[in-house]
Order: structure tokens, then C-alpha cells, then sequence
């Protein structure tokens, strides 16, 4: 159960001052019956509600694919006023108070889920639900059978950090790109994949996370351009794939 007002402002239809008007106008009904009161409790699963002859339907769970841009932090929100990755989709869904499922560097771009479904993030992340994500790197100098190697067999990063094993392949590149490999990975640590490279003696220049599970990140959309995932999407990602092989 929840306040009409309250369900009405969630799924998106106005600001809670806006529905409460919109109540007040008549211009509300819940099963048919005109609603003479914002505060009145409805079951948001099973009432039908509809404003302006238009019916709301309950979505409680959002989730979006953004290409997150460099500059913006993937965080909810950031005390010191930076711009995030919630500030992006907040004119659309700010109502849904979502965060992102992992991080991204600042200076990182790429495929950023973002969503309010806290079990869904725990499981995107979660190196134990072995969620592969992979990520375009440029880098300083070329790879090396050795560093394949090394990456496969898990890299110890230089504070003594065991990073789990990994997939390093080389990426094709254009000229100007310079040397280029793709890097999969299934746990999220601080700067990981910059930190693997370090440890190899090698620098990420340039750093994008191109898929999650068995989605990539649609290629349509530019940076800081977001949409919906499909179901299908949604559910792709998360497998019991990990579980499977514990
Ligand atoms: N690894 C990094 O070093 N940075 C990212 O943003 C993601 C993975």
C-alpha cells in the first residue's frame, strides 16, 4: 500500500505539490471512482489508477544503459556539487532515486547501469556472480604474450593486491589510437584495470567499458546518451553462471 500521491509522483506523473493539484481537480480516479483525497492509500499493484484518462502503470524498478561521458562521476550524488551520473537521467527519472551498479573512473567512459533494484546492483557487482565486463583500453606500449600470461594467471597488483584471473586480448586500433587491448573482467576493485597495466609496466591512456554480461552497450548512443534496458537485456546480464561454478 502506498499514498496516492506519493505512487503518483514515483511513477513519474508530477511533483507530489503538482499530483495533490491534479487530485484536488477531479482529474484523478482510482477503479473508476474519482479520488477526493492525495493522502488515500491504494494497493499500486492491483488499482487501477488513471490521470487525465491516462492509465499509470506501476513500475516499481527502473534500469538504464548511459554512456557515461569522461567528467562525470558514477555516483548518485557528490557532496562537492560535481556533475554525476544520476544528475544526467534526473529530469526523466529522477523519482527513482537510482544509483549506479559499479563504478567508473571519472575519466573513464562506457556502459554505466544505472538503477533503484539495490538486489540487481549487488548482483552486477558482485565478483562472486561472476559477471564478466569488458573494457577498450589504450595504452602506452604494446602487449606482450607474457602480459596475456600474466593477466590469465591472475595479476598481483603493487600494493600485493591477487586480482582474479582476466582476459587480455589485443584490440584493433587506428594509427592515431596507437596500441589498443581489451581486458575482461569479473569483480570491480579501485582502478583495476589501470592498476593491472601498472603492474605489467604499462599505462591505460584512455579507458571504455564496452559490455556487461552478454550486453554491449548499444553503439547508438552518444556520450552521456541513455536509455532503458530491454527485459531481455535486463536479464542477460545476470546469470547463474557464477553460482554454478562454485
Ligand atoms: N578499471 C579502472 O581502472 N577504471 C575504471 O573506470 C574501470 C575499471
Amino acid at each position: 500500500m502506498i499514498r496516492l500521491d506519493r505512487f503518483l509522483a514515483n511513477m513519474g506523473v508530477g511533483t507530489r505539490k503538482e499530483v495533490k493539484k491534479f487530485v484536488s481537480a477531479g482529474a484523478v480516479t482510482v477503479n473508476g471512482k474519482i479520488a477526493g483525497d492525495s493522502g488515500m492509500q491504494i494497493n499500486e499493484e492491483e488499482d487501477s489508477v488513471v490521470v487525465f484518462n491516462e492509465v499509470v502503470e506501476y513500475k516499481p524498478y527502473v534500469y538504464i544503459m548511459m554512456n557515461k561521458p569522461a567528467g562525470v562521476l558514477s555516483a548518485s550524488e557528490d557532496a562537492r556539487g560535481a556533475v554525476t551520473a544520476a544528475d544526467l537521467v534526473a529530469e526523466e527519472y529522477g523519482h527513482y532515486g537510482v544509483s549506479p551498479a559499479g563504478r567508473l573512473d571519472k575519466d573513464s567512459e562506457g556502459f554505466l547501469i544505472l538503477t533503484n533494484d539495490g538486489e540487481y546492483i549487488h548482483k552486477v557487482i558482485s565478483p562472486n556472480k561472476h559477471v564478466d565486463k569488458v573494457y577498450f583500453c589504450l595504452l602506452e606500449k604494446a602487449i606482450s604474450a607474457t602480459d596475456i600470461e600474466a593477466f590469465s594467471k591472475g595479476i598481483v597488483l603493487a600494493d600485493g593486491t591477487v586480482c582474479r584471473t582476466a582476459k587480455l586480448e589485443e584490440a584493433k586500433t587506428t594509427e592515431e589510437q596507437g596500441y589498443g587491448a581489451l581486458v575482461t573482467i569479473h569483480e570491480g576493485k579501485f582502478h583495476q584495470v589501470k592498476r593491472m597495466f601498472l603492474a605489467r609496466d604499462n599505462k591505460v591512456l584512455y579507458l571504455k567499458r564496452i559490455k556487461i554480461g552478454d550486453v554491449w552497450l548499444d553503439k547508438s548512443l552518444e556520450k552521456g546518451q541513455y536509455r532503458e534496458m530491454t527485459q531481455q537485456e535486463k536479464d542477460s546480464i545476470i546469470t547463474d553462471k557464477g553460482e554454478r561454478l562454485q
